[in-house]
């Protein structure tokens, strides 16, 4: 097989079967005095839906489980997101949220009502996750709450009573309510969406319809948490521009736009999760590696109207999005998750941190079980993805400093797909120590990266690595996992330079103090 990497004064490196790996040389420059732009943790957080075993036996198993949990909640699913520190959840939805009526999810459980998911496979809803099981799990590990209200097909007040139910310290019928059903403290409501993909199923509007209704809502409810208006998907610049009028001056703190890597870019064959061709490795990583360019396009319009980037952008969906699992509920959407997804992840990382001044907040669909998940469940049975591993490596990014970062790099090319070969991005830590995030997106080339840090003075150096022995290299339940960080030593002070010395497909994080 022979591949070939473009780039102005790079070699041209050939690889054939039988032949040693080639080498990808790329070098760079991190700027560490510049002031840098915080680094919103928020940009690390997590979206769970009511959408088959995304919640229900993902997350919540209910008190009398025979699965190990904490009043309800799986016990070794809470201990695995309290070690990523998941900095902000949302919930119920997605598209179950235009539909979802809070009074549905409060009070005794067993005198719950049972309704239907309308959004996801028609099946049975016993509403056993209600209002109390969100904001306990989400004190549970620690994270911000994200809720997004029902627009599509509820009302202003039936919101506005909702977050008085939840966060109101009165003693307001509806306060008293809360009490009376066991929780005497408001919970905090730090972020409220304004309805969801309201282009689609938050209920087909136009751009001007969707502002219009989230203005009016956001009347109702602007009583503290920060606002999200539900905006684009992927290059629908339209929305944005829509959203943010009058100028600067919305209702609301944020837009979101949504955008999920599909390896055809078809929706109806996506392509597969596992035993995936090369080309489809190559073009996954091209169409995450497109968001930064939609990224742009977002904020420039942002910024027409906000120039002081007082709003931000959300990003509160991405991931990638395959062919259901073989014999799965297509609408319970089950995929597997792979070393390539573990790339996907890093590289939207380092994008979002690269736009560190307007993406203040994403999260990736969907925390367990559903989508490009952190964390698999079968029953009893636990595994921890490629994913969960490349956000546990990044930890140290949320809230850092995002230094400034050139790179320069071959592509890795296959057929029409093309990308940066080698990604960096660097930041200064809440502990002072430098971070350096890597990526070798070429799936058959070690890469040799040489890092000039503006003076930085040679100090100790460690780091972890993430690689696998093949491009869809997975984390199956019982087995022994076969992507997960180790100990990398590949990095090394030489010439005045950071040498660094990667594997092929593989995310390195590196710590310099
Ligand atoms: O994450 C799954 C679904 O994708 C969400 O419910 C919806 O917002 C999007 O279309």
């Amino acid at each position: 097989m022979k591949r070939m990497l473009f780039a102005a004064g790079t070699a041209i490196a050939l690889l054939s079967a039988g032949v040693a790996e080639a080498e990808i040389t790329a070098s760079g420059t991190i700027d560490t005095h510049a002031a840098g732009v915080r680094i919103a943790p928020e940009i690390y957080g997590q979206f769970s839906e009511e959408l088959g075993h995304g919640i229900d036996g993902g997350i919540w198993v209910g008190p009398n489980s025979p699965i190990p949990n904490v009043e309800g909640y799986r016990k070794d699913v809470l201990d695995a997101l309290k070690e990523l520190h998941v900095p902000v959840i949302r919930w119920p939805g997605g598209c179950y949220a235009d539909t979802y009526h809070w009074r549905n999810g409060i009070g005794p459980r067993d005198k719950r009502p049972v309704t239907i998911n309308y959004s996801w496979g028609g099946v049975e809803q016993h509403n056993q996750f209600g209002t109390a099981e969100f904001f306990n799990f989400a004190e549970l590990i620690g994270a911000k709450t994200y809720l997004s209200i029902n627009i599509g097909s509820g009302t202003p007040a039936e919101a506005r009573d909702w977050i008085e139910y939840i966060s109101s310290p009165s003693h307001s019928t509806l306060a008293d309510e809360r009490r009376a059903n066991g929780r005497d403290k408001p919970w905090t409501v730090d972020y409220v969406g304004l309805g969801n993909e309201m282009w689609g199923c938050g209920g087909n509007q136009t751009a001007e319809e969707a502002a219009a209704l989230e203005r009016r809502f956001a009347t109702f409810v602007h009583i503290g948490p920060k606002l999200i208006a539900a905006g684009a998907s992927d290059r629908q610049y339209h929305w944005t521009e829509v959203l943010m009028q009058p100028d600067g001056h919305p209702p609301y703190d944020g837009v979101s736009v949504h955008y999920y890597t599909l390896p055809t870019g078809n929706w109806d064959h996506k392509g597969s999760a596992i035993g995936f061709p090369e080309s489809e490795w190559a073009s996954t990583l091209a169409r995450t590696r497109a968001l930064e360019d939609m990224i742009e396009q977002h904020s420039a319009i942002m910024d027409k109207a906000d120039p002081q980037k007082k709003m931000f952008l959300a990003v509160d969906e991405w991931g990638t999005w395959y062919d259901p699992a073989p014999g799965s509920n297509p609408a319970f959407l089950v995929q597997e998750n792979t070393l390539r997804d573990a790339i996907v992840a890093a590289t939207n990382f380092h994008i979002f941190q690269r736009h560190a001044d307007r993406v203040r907040f994403a999260a990736i669909a969907q925390t367990v079980n559903v989508l490009q998940a952190m964390i698999e469940t079968d029953g009893p049975k636990m595994a921890l993805t490629p994913t969960y591993y490349a956000f546990l490596m990044y930890r140290p990014f949320q809230g850092a400093t995002a230094l400034p970062v050139t790179v320069t790099t071959p592509d890795y090319t296959l057929g029409t797909d093309k990308v940066p070969a080698v990604d960096v991005t660097a930041a200064r830590g809440t502990d002072g120590a430098i971070y350096v995030g890597l990526i070798n997106s070429d799936p058959h080339q070690n890469a040799d990266v040489a890092l000039g840090l503006d003076g930085t003075k040679a100090g100790a150096v460690s780091g972890q690595l993430l690689t696998g022995a093949a491009m869809d290299s997975r984390n199956d339940f019982g087995k022994p996992e076969g992507v997960h960080p180790v100990p990398f030593t590949g990095a090394r002070w030489s010439g005045g330079k950071l040498q660094v010395h990667m594997p092929s497909k593989s995310v390195v994080v590196l710590k310099l103090q």
